[in-house]
Order: C-alpha cells, then sequence, then structure tokens
C-alpha cells in the first residue's frame, strides 16, 4: 500500500518534492500552506489546511517540508520542529530515479531529488535538501538544516555543517571543511576551509562583505522576520 504523505509548504520546491514523492511511491494526502492557499491546487493536489492543522494530521501519515531555502533556513527550522511537538513523522523521501549507497545514512525530513546521487560511507543529516542532480561523494557529511543545490557537486571526505546553503553547481573538493551557517553561491568553487559564517562567492570563494543575512541558530531572532502570533507559513 502507498504511505500517505502531507506537504508541509507550497512553491516551486513543492512541485519538485511532490514528483519526487510520487515516483516514491508516496500517495499525496494533501499540502498544507498560507491561509490564502487553502482550497487551491498544486499539481492536482488540493491544499487542505495551514501549518497549524498539523496536530490533526499525525496519525493519518507522514511530513515532509516543502518550503525552500537560499538565504535563511528559519522556516524550515520551525517546521521541523512544529511537526516534532505535535508528534508527527517526518519522511525521508527519495526520488526514484535518485541514488543513494546502502553504505549512506539519509536523515530524517531529508529529501533526495531526481538524479541525485549518494555515495557509500556518506552521512547526510536531518530535514536537508538534496536537490535535482546533487552528487554526494564517499565520507561526505552534511549537517543537518542545509540545502545543497542543484548540480552541486561534494566530494569525497568534505564536511559540511549545519544549516548552510550550497548554491546551484558549486564545486567543493575533496575533504573541504565548511562550518555550520554558510552560504555559497551559484557557481562557486571553494578551495579552502571555511570557519567563519557568511557569504561566500565566485572561484575561488571569497567572502562577500555583507551582513545583510546574518544567519544565527537563535530562531527567535529579528533578522528571521517571523512572526509570534501566526503560524510560520503565514509568516514566512
Ligand atoms: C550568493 C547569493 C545568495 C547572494 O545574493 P545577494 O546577497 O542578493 O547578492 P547580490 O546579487 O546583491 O550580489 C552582491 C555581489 O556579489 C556578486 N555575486 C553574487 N552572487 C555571486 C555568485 N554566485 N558568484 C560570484 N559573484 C556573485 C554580485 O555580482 C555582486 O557583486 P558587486 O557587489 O561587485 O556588484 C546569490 O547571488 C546566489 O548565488 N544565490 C544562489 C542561487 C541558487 O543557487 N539558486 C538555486 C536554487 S535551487
Amino acid at each position: 500500500m502507498k504511505k500517505p504523505l502531507i506537504l508541509v509548504g507550497g512553491g516551486g520546491h513543492c512541485k519538485s518534492v511532490l514528483e519526487a514523492a510520487e515516483s516514491a511511491g508516496y500517495s499525496i494526502l494533501g499540502v498544507l500552506d498560507m491561509p490564502e492557499e487553502v482550497g487551491k491546487e498544486i499539481l492536482s493536489t488540493k491544499v487542505i489546511g495551514t501549518d497549524d492543522d498539523i496536530p490533526a494530521y499525525v496519525d493519518k501519515a507522514e511530513f515532509v517540508i516543502t518550503v525552500g531555502f537560499i538565504k535563511n533556513p528559519a522556516i524550515r527550522i520551525k517546521l521541523y520542529n512544529k511537526i516534532k511537538e505535535a508528534g508527527g513523522k517526518l519522511a525521508t523521501v527519495i526520488a526514484s530515479t535518485a541514488y543513494v549507497s546502502k553504505y549512506a545514512e539519509i536523515g530524517e525530513g531529508t529529501v533526495v531529488l531526481h538524479q541525485a546521487f549518494v555515495n557509500a560511507g556518506a552521512k547526510v543529516g536531518k530535514n536537508v535538501i538534496l536537490n535535482t542532480a546533487t552528487n554526494i561523494e564517499h565520507d561526505a557529511v552534511i549537517g543537518d538544516q542545509c540545502h545543497i543545490s542543484t548540480g552541486t557537486m561534494v566530494n569525497g571526505e568534505c564536511k559540511v555543517g549545519e544549516r548552510c546553503f550550497i548554491g546551484s553547481q558549486s564545486v567543493i573538493p575533496n575533504s573541504i571543511q565548511i562550518c555550520n551557517d554558510v552560504i555559497i553561491g551559484a557557481g562557486s568553487i571553494v578551495v579552502k576551509d571555511i570557519l567563519k559564517p557568511g557569504i561566500y562567492v565566485g572561484n575561488p570563494a571569497k567572502r562577500m562583505h555583507s551582513n545583510k543575512y546574518v544567519l544565527t541558530p537563535n530562531l527567535g531572532g529579528a533578522n528571521y522576520r517571523l512572526s509570534p502570533l501566526s503560524g510560520c507559513l503565514k509568516a514566512a
């Protein structure tokens, strides 16, 4: 029997995950999105409620978070915590055309989209996005709450910290270490370890002198523009 799944968050990334989840044999029960989207459809799947309805579905389906992130993972982290606090189960979704070695580990809530490749000995954390056609090579470690974007190459024995975004088509050569809370711009090549949070771009990747996006695990911080009075998706 197909496993029922709820997608939390509408938008473009939701469509990619929906496609991957159906290919992996899930039956999509519905999408939870912003209040004004309720009743609409995303790829023929109904928006059945908001993130405030998560508790009503914990006995009916598993969940996966389908809000994307580039500069700020706060909404994804808040939703992850909200599902856990409600007693919900996070699904690990692996698209039918992705390859995950039997010697690799993938955490709960993580999505491995089409044509992604995770080689032997790799360890991928929780609530991670391995986007379309990423390559996570042998023994690489990807921390919780990261987004490894489309077509990116993370080579053997690299260690990527938590809450990092690695932009499309970037290259992380073997054994490089990247600390928590780092953004790598699209098409960058990281040639040495990154030990300080921030935004890095180019070839060789260099720190951008900007503090526009301060990534901090302090989710109450003003940087995240989250309203304490409303559901996470409404605030997004
Ligand atoms: C790194 C990034 C987040 C920075 O965004 P931003 O803060 O809005 O940056 P800006 O567009 O204001 O650019 C600031 C400067 O950095 C440069 N820059 C930005 N991204 C760059 C990149 N990827 N490579 C090289 N230089 C880059 C810009 O040219 C600009 O330079 P200037 O000040 O000399 O004009 C963004 O450019 C990026 O790469 N996003 C990732 C996109 C992606 O991979 N999407 C996939 C989604 S699945």
